[in-house]
């Protein structure tokens, strides 16, 4: 196939789960919460949270080798790793370089990238123009999140919502998969105190005095989050179609990202896609960063048959605030 005609596509995919679960009975010895409150506001009964020898960077690796092995690439073959992570092992280095060590993708190059929850999005839409300008044939695309570690188990708006978790995929520019096809991305950096980590930057640089404040947590305006998620994804859920000249009837699967089942199902209204047709992992992971997506677009491909022509419209929304949507449709 000509180089220049070709079209990035995602051959393989994988995902990784640290083992321990943390459920809703659990977090109400913690704060003053409870199941039925934290099931019926956001749909989430459990998640995932990694242990102390357990890294972003580790789990990432952990995904991308079960990525590279469902795509049948090897590790030496890959050209790109782009990571995708708010919570990286370090502020420097990038837990990209780490994972290209641990996996032994020794000619590759490697870089991390910030856009919160949105990053898988923002991370496939540079594969593909690598891709597709040539520059790069494989590229491995690793989203890991240790939320963890910047979550507070004593404020119960944010702690309920989060897990860690690690998904990533092989992009291509040849073999069978699914293309990479209409893109739509935001930002509205206007909006960056709705979602956000205050110290630990060059800001407000770490300091007894910041951790004292509990400023090193994620802190959060959840009421208006809440709506922009609807606003931003639908629109974006829109333009992305759009530039698809697709009708929303056409799409075989939605996979939103996974934050709270409220505004999935305030999207997936506002498109009249059935239930069945929206796919959902957050009653078991909650809301895992820029791993929610890639790690329900796994679940989805395991377990489903996903049949030549259909189309997959992912949406994300995330801190900065970043938003977007991508259509993926199956060879
Ligand atoms: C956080 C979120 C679940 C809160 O649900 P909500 O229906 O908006 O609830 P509100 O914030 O209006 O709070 C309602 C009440 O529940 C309380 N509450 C908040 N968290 C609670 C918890 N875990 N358990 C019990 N009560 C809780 C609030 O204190 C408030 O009490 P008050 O009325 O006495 O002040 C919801 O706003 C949300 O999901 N927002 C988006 C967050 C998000 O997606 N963040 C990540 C983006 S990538």
């Amino acid at each position: 196939m000509s180089q220049a005609l070709c079209k990035a596509r995602i051959i393989g995919t994988g995902a990784f789960l640290p083992e321990k679960i943390l459920n809703n009975a659990d977090l109400e010895k913690l704060v003053d919460t409870n199941d039925e409150w934290i099931s019926s506001r956001t749909g989430i009964k459990e998640r995932r949270i990694a242990s102390a020898e357990e890294f972003t960077s580790t789990m990432g690796a952990a995904a991308a080798a079960k990525a590279l092995e469902a795509a049948k690439v090897n590790a030496s073959d890959v050209d790109l790793v782009i990571v995708a992570t708010m919570t990286p092992d370090y502020p420097s280095s990038s837990t990209a370089a780490i994972i290209q060590h641990h996996i032994g993708a020794t000619h590759a190059a490697a870089f991390d990238i910030q856009a919160a929850c949105t990053g898988f999005l923002y991370s496939l839409s540079i594969a593909k123009a690598f891709i597709e300008s040539g520059i790069y044939h494989n590229i491995l695309v690793v989203c890991s999140e240790k939320m963890s570690t910047v979550v507070d188990y004593t404020d119960r708006n944010t702690c309920v919502l989060f897990g860690d978790g690690a998904a990533a995929v092989v992009i291509s520019h040849e073999g069978k998969g699914l293309t990479i096809d209409s893109i739509c991305l935001g930002a509205n950096g206007g909006l960056v105190d709705l979602l956000l980590i205050p110290a630990g930057g060059s800001r407000l640089p770490a300091s007894a005095e910041t951790v004292s404040e509990g400023k090193h947590y994620i802190k959060m305006q959840g009421r208006e989050l809440f709506k922009q998620a609807v606003r931003l994804m639908t629109a974006s859920a829109k333009e992305c179609l759009d530039k698809a000249s697709l009708k929303e009837t056409e799409i075989e699967w939605l996979v939103p990202h996974q934050a709270n089942e409220r505004i999935i199902n305030a999207i997936a209204k506002e498109f009249d896609i059935p239930n069945e047709k929206v796919f959902k992992t957050l009653h078991k992971f909650g809301n895992t960063s820029a791993s929610s997506i890639p790690i329900a677009l796994d679940e989805l491909i395991k377990n489903h048959a996903v049949e030549s022509k259909h189309h997959i419209l992912m949406l994300g929304f995330g801190a900065g605030l970043t938003s977007g949507a991508i259509l993926l449709t199956q060879m």
